[in-house]
């Protein structure tokens, strides 16, 4: 059942809760109505017709060898909501004010006759004995005759009902009808949200006049703006590794051929020589040259996987690895001062770990170089609480972050530290240097 269909159904529920109770309120009123009217007229035609009866018995009038039709009660047949009889002393009746009425098409349904006439069942009839000379000749009568009554009630009921139906429908149709406009959004949201799915990240919501819906599309094109801008960042970084990756590869086979081409050659040519040699002599000339051409080789292999791997971080251990790299920068750059604080236990960091820290280390030290024109670097590297911290600092020119495209080597910092779960946050002001601090949850916490 969707939303709209349910908030409606509510709605219609409590509106047909309130309107039951209107309308069995509006038919009590006019139950009540009728009984206090129609008592009300009893009262009065009784009192009436003991006053006339009185006056006739004074004046008298009255005699018993009368016409019985003493009364003329026909003249009566206009007193509404009453039926006066008069029953003779054998209790045959007499004379009545009831005239056949006509039966109208406006008359009051049955339900509500019914519901009224359950008022009146309980009223007693009123009856006044009539004696002349002390003689009993018979009784006047006076019992309900609410039907007027009834229909004039009805009339005005009839009204009030038409009034409660058309609330009902209408409060009905506006709640149909503004729920829809509030919902409409959500119609958007989704086939935005089906968009994004399908790879079209550059789709945006637009402005919703509700609130609630306006920070809902607020927040999903920020979402949407920061995932095309990191897919974008990923792309690009993808491609810039890639580029990377074949210049490096350029570059070991330049030096193969180069460099280690040429020792193997010149190897071969002494290793030649040897074998034409005549002499001892001859033979340990071209064996020393031998032995320091494939020195020279051996140099040239570990420069080369120094490059490629961090020489230490599996034999001499993360710190020392650490020392290492900061001593070689430090003699490069003797002018500045590296101050270095190391605190903690890092031994239990894992391999990722640890090529991540020495890494942006070492682009971080690479940057100082290159940009940042500093005279003073601190390297701190510090246990606090359950967390690990890198932290890089340098007192040169800094820079404005997000104003300097972010290139490979931030980038990459990014993406690494990324990577293991860790948080890099890069802090700079005009003139006032570069922090730069990798914060790693300790393992297992
Ligand atoms: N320590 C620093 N001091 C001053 N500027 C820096 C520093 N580190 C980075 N920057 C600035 O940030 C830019 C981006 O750095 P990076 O992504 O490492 O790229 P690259 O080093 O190849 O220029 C640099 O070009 C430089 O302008
Ligand atoms: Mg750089």
């Amino acid at each position: 059942m969707n939303l709209r269909f349910r908030l409606n159904l509510i709605v219609t529920i409590i509106l047909f809760v309130i309107v039951l109770l209107g309308a069995m309120t509006t038919v009590h009123n006019a139950r009540e109505n009728v009984r206090a009217e129609v008592d009300s007229t009893m009262d009065l035609a009784l009192h009436m017709l003991e006053a006339e009866l009185n006056h006739f018995k004074r004046t008298g009038l009255m005699s018993a060898d009368e016409d019985m039709s003493l009364f003329n009660l026909g003249r009566l047949s206009g007193v509404r909501h009453l039926r006066i009889e008069f029953y003779d002393s054998h209790g045959f009746l007499v004379e009545t004010n009831q005239v056949d009425d006509a039966h109208d098409e406006n008359d009051p349904p049955s339900w509500f006759v019914s519901q009224m006439q359950a008022g009146l069942d309980n009223m007693t009839l009123k009856s006044l004995p009539v004696s002349i000379n002390n003689r009993e000749i018979g009784k006047l009568v006076i019992s309900p005759e609410p039907g007027n009554e009834i229909s004039e009630a009805w009339h005005e009921t009839k009204t009030m009902l038409e009034l409660i139906a058309l609330f009902f429908v209408s409060v009905n149709v506006v709640v149909y009808i503004a729920v829809g406009l509030s919902l409409k959004p959500i119609d958007n949201i989704i086939d935005a949200l089906t968009d994004i799915e399908a790879g079209h990240l550059d789709r945006r919501l637009p402005v919703f006049n509700l609130p609630e819906m306006a920070s809902i599309s607020h927040k999903f094109n920020g979402m949407a703006s920061a995932l095309q801008i990191s897919t974008r960042n990923n792309h690009r970084l993808t491609q810039q590794i890639i580029r990377l990756q074949e210049a490096e590869r350029k570059t070991i086979a330049h030096e193969l051929h180069d460099e280690i081409g040429q020792h193997l050659t010149a190897i071969h040519v002494d290793a030649s020589v040897i074998k034409s040699c005549q002499d001892l002599a001859c033979a340990k000339r071209s064996a020393v040259a031998i032995d320091e051409v494939a020195r020279q080789v051996m140099d040239i292999i570990r420069t080369m996987l120094h490059r490629l791997r961090p020489g230490g971080l599996d034999e001499i251990g993360f710190l020392a690895a650490v020392q290492d790299l900061v001593n070689n920068w430090q003699q490069r750059h003797k002018n500045i001062e590296v101050l270095t604080y190391i605190e903690g236990d890092f031994s239990d960091l894992d391999e990722n770990e640890q090529l991540t820290l020495y890494r942006v280390l070492q682009e971080c030290l690479t940057n100082i170089s290159r940009h940042a024109n500093a005279k003073l670097v601190e390297i701190s590297l510090l246990e606090s609480g359950k967390e690990r911290l890198l932290i890089v600092k340098d007192d040169g020119q800094g820079f404005e972050l997000g104003r300097h495209p972010q290139r490979f080597g931030l980038a990459g910092m990014h993406e690494r530290v990324d990577s293991i779960g860790g948080k890099l946050n890069i802090t700079s002001q005009y003139q006032q240097g570069v922090t730069v601090q990798v914060t790693l949850a300790k393992q297992g916490e």
